[in-house]
Order: C-alpha cells, then structure tokens, then sequence
C-alpha cells in the first residue's frame, strides 16, 4: 500500500514538473520574426541595370583608383576583392602615385600601377572607374583623371563617400539609387563632468560599460568609471575573435558583426517618458533612468535617484538593489547585462554571453538641448536611429540569446514561472503590447510596483549577419 502512495505520489510530482518545465518553455517569447527590406521598383532596376551595361568591352575593364596618402579600406579593397573572385571582368587598383597606398584606419597596400602606367597600357580608358572614399574630395591630380576616363566613356561608380568625390569632377549625370547613411557622433559636453562619451537619439550617454580587453582599458576604466570592486569588465579576446576559417595563420582572427538598423521615435519616447512620469508622480528624469537604467548624463540608477553623479559602472544588481527597486529588474542595462542575476547560471557562463558594442547614430542632429526635460527638439518626427553594431565570436550564443532570452523575455532575470512578471525591455523589447512593472518608490521595495505599458519607440527597420575577416585576409587580397 505504502510502495503504491509512492509511486503515485512520484508520478504525480513528476508530472507537476513537466508541466511546469512546459509552462515555462510557452512563456518564452516568440524568435523574432525576420523582416523584409522594402523592395526597389522595377523601374528604378530597370534603369540601373540598363545604365550600368558595359560601354567599350564584352569583359569589361574595371579601375578601382585611390589617392595614395589616404583612402577608404573597404571601398578600395571590397569592390576588388568580389569582382575578382566573381571573374566577371578584368580589374585593376591605381594609385595616383608610385609607392603604397595608405588606407584608413590602418592598413598600406601595394596599387597594382599608377594611373601613368594604367593610361599608357589602355590609352582608351577603362570601361567602369570605382571611386572609393578620399581623406579629401578635391586632390587635383585624381580628379582630372577621373574626368578624363569619363571623357572616354567610363562609368564613374562613387562608392560611399567617394560619391562626394566623384560629385567634385561635376560629371554625376544622374543619381540611380541613394540610401542615406548620414552618420552622427554628438558628444556629451565636457563640464561639468563627462568626458565626451557618444550620445545617442534620445539624448542618453553611450559606449559606458563595454567588455574590456586591454590592461590600458581595465586602468582607464578604473579611473573613468570606478574600481572593481563590484563588476569586473575584463574580457578574453575570445570573447570576440575566432581563428579566420578563410585564411590559416597564427595572427588571422576575425569577428561575428551583428548589424540592426534600429529606428528610434524621439516622440514616442519622450511621451511615453512624460506619461509614466505622471503616473508613478515622479521627475521625468528619473522615468527615463528607470527605462534605461542610466540618467542621460550616464550615472546608473541603480546607486542615485537624480542625475549629476559619475557615469560609474562598478555596481552589480545582486548586493546593490536584488529586489529591482533602484534599478527595475526591466530596466534596458540590466536586462542587456544582468550582472549575475541569471537564475541558476554561473556568472562566468553568463559573462559569456557579452558583445563588444559600436553603435552609430544616424539622421537627423538633435538640438543640444534634447538632453534636458522638457525635450526641444524642433522635430522629432524626422527618421532617425541607431545603426547597432555588435562583434561577437558567436552569433547564437551572443546577441540572439541577449535579445531573445533575455531583452524579449517577459519573465527574465526573476525566472521562475510563478513569480511576479517582469516585462520587456522597455528601450528595445519588440512587443509593443508588453507591460512592465515600476517601482513606486525609488529604493522602497515594501511600496510596490505599478503596471505601465511603455510600448515601443525603438523599431527594427532591418538588419544582416556579417563575417569582419581578420587582417592577413585582407593583405591577401
Ligand atoms: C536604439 C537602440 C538602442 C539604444 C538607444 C540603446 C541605448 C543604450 C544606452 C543609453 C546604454 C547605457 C550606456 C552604456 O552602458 O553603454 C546601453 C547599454 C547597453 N546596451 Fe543598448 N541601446 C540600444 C540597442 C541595444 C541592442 C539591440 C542591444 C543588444 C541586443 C543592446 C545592448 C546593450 C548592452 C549589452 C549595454 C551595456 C549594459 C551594461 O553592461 O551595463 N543595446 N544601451
């Protein structure tokens, strides 16, 4: 009788956990759903393509030409790279002058010819030139030839910047395609007391807390940010790198970029921002800092209620607020890093899971002034985002888990299924329908939370996998 109440008993307990094991698993959030780029007109590909047919040669005759003391690596070594391989044309690089060529940031290239030798070889021109970008768009020497191969017949490409230098001969006869890349780096204002970190739309410090993996970085940090005595921000280089699979050698690394272009509804945010100030009858800075989990000036929520402190990083969630009532347990950084809150997971394991972050903002300028409350911008609805940009050694395992497993998910860091909800990441959670839970007091946990739908201002608007090869790859091209 006793054998059979424990089986029962066992089975019964066994299936309790399945259940909730199955609760559990149904209460992820869905994989994000992928998106489509819009697509272009048949038109304009019509008109592109017929524009873009070779006009001297059946294999055509492809010019990349730079400005020896500095052009773009990518544009001068991309369009050669695939072209070659593809082997769909014959293509050569030219300097202006004999000698290397130095491409920015770092690397320095032997040109295949100058465009002496390349004029003496084809005194007919070259079918397509490729014009990357410059250090300056008017060098009189490049130019002229540039002009003169179009006098031949050529095809002038401008390959992003180079656009401006291929504007500066006055032979752009008509734009085919234009995707605006305007790029910003607004800076926070030195005094009283940042040091120039970037600033993104709306109007919070970023680039704060990063992985470090120099010992200059850890000492600069220790000095910038505070000691660490809370959360170390060291890294391993394989945090990033991987052995290159496209090239063999003992200094071929490369890195896994995530790409997002990520719009951002500057008045969204800041209505959103004002109705939950109202709500929890709270300073507007503060409902920011408790979306963000930073004031705008960087100082973490976590340690003040009101900004004006150090945009400090040696704090962890655990010993500095476990209940979420500082920094709620939603908040963008604390979801984004937990700092060792993961239920049931080592901080090692957890710590693996971090980016190294390079985000760009674009559109737009905001005015100065956005940073305060009231916002004034004078207009906010002009489009304008973040180009989030993330180096990681695996893709899977880095960004996707951060987004998927912890930014979209409703329960996490509290984790278990019968606890209190947690909601999404306000900043970049991607359920508009998803509320969160706000504490009524900063630092109270016996006041209680409030639940407040911050809907969703930031927007995927597109995004790619990429592979960053390492640098003898580059060389070998
Ligand atoms: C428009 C979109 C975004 C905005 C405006 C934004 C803004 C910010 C800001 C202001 C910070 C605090 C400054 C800092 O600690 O560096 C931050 C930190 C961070 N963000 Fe974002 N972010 C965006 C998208 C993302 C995405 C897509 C991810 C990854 C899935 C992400 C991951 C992180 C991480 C890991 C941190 C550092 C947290 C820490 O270590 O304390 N962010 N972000």
């Amino acid at each position: 009788m006793n054998w059979q109440i424990a089986w029962w008993s066992g089975l019964g307990a066994a299936a309790l956990v399945v259940a909730a094991a199955a609760g559990w698993i149904f209460a992820l959030p869905p994989a994000p759903s992928p998106t489509t780029p819009p697509p272009i007109a048949k038109e304009e590909s019509d008109i592109t393509l017929a524009a873009l047919r070779p006009p001297k040669r059946q294999r055509p005759l492809i010019a990349i030409v730079g400005i020896n003391d500095s052009s773009e690596t990518t544009d001068y070594l991309m369009p050669y790279g695939i072209l070659t391989r593809a082997d769909v044309a014959d293509v050569v690089t030219l300097g202006t002058q004999p000698g290397p060529m130095t491409l920015f940031p770092v690397l320095k290239v032997e040109p295949q010819a100058t465009i002496a030798e390349f004029d003496a070889r084809h005194p007919d021109g070259a079918d397509y030139v490729i014009v990357p970008a410059m250090s300056r768009d008017d060098d009189p020497v490049v130019l002229h030839w540039i002009r003169n191969q179009a006098s031949h017949g050529a095809i002038i490409i401008g390959v992003c910047a180079g656009a401006k230098v291929v504007a500066s001969t006055a032979r752009v006869a008509r734009v085919l395609h234009v995707q605006d890349g305007n790029v910003l780096r607004r800076r926070a204002p030195r005094k009283p007391l940042n040091d120039g970190d970037p600033v993104e739309h709306f109007g919070y410090r970023d680039g704060i807390s990063q992985p470090l993996f120099t010992k200059k970085d850890v000492q600069r940090q220790k000095h910038k940010r505070g000691a660490r005595a809370r959360w170390n921000a060291s890294a391993p280089l394989d945090l990033v790198l991987v052995p290159d699979p496209l090239v063999e050698g003992p200094d071929a690394f490369g890195s896994y970029l995530v790409y997002r272009k990520l719009g951002q509804n500057l008045r969204l945010f800041n209505q959103r921002v004002l109705a939950l100030a109202n709500k929890l009858n709270i300073d507007p800075d503060l409902a920011g800092a408790y979306v963000v989990g930073r004031f705008k000036d960087g100082t973490p929520v976590v340690k003040w209620n009101d900004n004006g402190h150090r945009a400090e990083n040696d704090f962890d969630f655990d010993h500095d607020d476990a209940a979420g009532s500082k920094c709620p347990m939603h908040a963008h950084i604390r979801k984004a890093n937990p700092r060792g809150t993961t239920p049931r997971t080592s901080l090692a394991s957890e710590k693996s899971r971090r980016i190294a972050r390079r985000g760009i903002p674009y559109g737009a300028p905001i005015s100065k002034a956005v940073a305060d409350y009231p916002p004034s911008d004078p207009n906010p609805d002009l489009p304008r985002g973040l180009l989030f940009l993330c180096f990681q050694a695996n893709i899977e395992k880095q960004f996707e888990f951060i987004q998927h497993t912890w930014i979209d998910n409703v329960i996490f860091p509290r984790g278990l299924l019968l606890q209190r909800n947690t909601g999404d990441d306000p900043l970049i959670g991607q359920d508009p329908n998803q509320p969160q839970d706000w504490p009524i007091t900063w630092g109270e946990a016996g006041d209680g939370t409030e639940v407040f739908n911050f809907d969703a201002a930031v927007k995927l608007g597109g995004g790619e996998y990429f592979f960053a090869p390492s640098i003898p790859f580059l060389k070998s091209l």
